[in-house]
């Protein structure tokens, strides 16, 4: 049975996961602000590297999979501890745990995106800059000039940044050419207690008339088997994918937003990729086909 660091692991859909994981007989190591093996604030620096610490000491060998869940919902006033839990809780903590997912040679993570990425207008494209760049507080500065949509924004923000992260890092040999597999998860609202907090906030009226063409919130449960299926030998073909589980909302905004044509000034990234992949070893070979 495998190892699994699930963060967020006090509530909502990280308690999902690992109640999943740990049903299956594996070992969960948890992580959260209170009530989880590693207890640990992932709004600060310290915060962070405490979880780090103590993570690295509770795990004995390789890592095979985990699960980044922690986050917080959208909040006018807290954009700065926002974007430090949604995005370098997510970052800081996978990156130092890259060696020992590399270590068990076939593992999965699965970040918690969200599908507010394609479908929250205004969110400025420097906020999502300065947070690919890990700029915090820079990012906070232009998301708080949102004013009343600074809640939404940042939330927003955070999530494309994260799931740009892991899309990008998703790819490269220290993390596919080392057996990991990293994909997003982008839920729709999903009735965990991040969603009932915003249903008893002055927001209620917008998020109970999100558009969503089933007309009715997703589950805990339905999302971490999901999730499952992200950790599972089923997506050691999966790569830096996005999957959207949000009740039809992407789809019923923006059909024609995905799939896209290949832009023409993406061609030379692409043959610069070809020439340079034969040299670096990495095309499949097909000769027993
Ligand atoms: P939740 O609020 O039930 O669980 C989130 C967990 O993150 C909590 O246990 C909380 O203590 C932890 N957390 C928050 N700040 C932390 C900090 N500073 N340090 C350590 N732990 C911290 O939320 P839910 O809904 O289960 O969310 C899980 C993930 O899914 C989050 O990343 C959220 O942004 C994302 N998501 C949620 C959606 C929803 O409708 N519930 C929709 C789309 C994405």
């Amino acid at each position: 049975m495998g190892t699994y660091v699930v963060t967020g692991a006090a509530s909502g859909m990280g308690k999902a996961v690992s109640a999943r994981l740990t049903d299956d007989g594996h070992r969960v190591i948890g992580v959260d602000i209170a009530g989880a093996d590693v207890t640990a604030d992932l709004s600060t620096g310290d915060g962070r590297a405490d979880a780090i610490r103590q993570l690295l000491d509770r795990i004995d060998g390789p890592l095979d999979g985990a699960v980044v869940a922690a986050g917080m919902g959208p909040k006018r006033g807290r954009e700065r501890v926002l974007v430090e839990v949604n995005v370098l809780g997510a970052t800081e903590v996978l990156t130092a745990l890259r060696p020992r997912l590399a270590a068990a040679s076939n593992a999965k993570v699965v970040v918690f995106g969200s599908n507010s990425t394609t479908s929250t207008p205004l969110v400025p494209r420097g906020a999502i800059r300065k947070l690919t760049g890990g700029d915090a507080e820079g990012a906070a500065r232009i998301l708080r000039r949102r004013g009343s949509l600074s809640g939404p924004a940042s939330y927003a923000a955070s999530k494309i940044a994260v799931a740009r992260w892991a899309r990008r890092q998703a790819v490269q040999d220290d993390w596919a050419g080392s057996g990991i597999r990293m994909n997003v998860i982008a839920p729709g609202p999903v009735m965990t207690p991040l969603l009932r907090s915003q249903l008893a906030s002055s927001t209620a009226s917008q998020v109970r008339s999100f558009p969503m063409p089933i007309r009715e919130f997703g589950t805990p449960e339905q999302l971490a088997e999901w999730v499952m299926t992200m950790l599972s030998p089923a997506a050691d073909f999966m790569v830096g994918s996005v999957v959207t589980v949000d009740g039809g909302t992407e789809a019923l905004l923006r059909p024609a937003a995905w799939p896209t044509r290949l832009p023409v000034r993406l061609l030379p990234r692409m043959a610069w990729i070809m020439y340079q992949a034969p040299k670096k070893g990495r095309v499949a070979d097909y000769s027993d086909c």
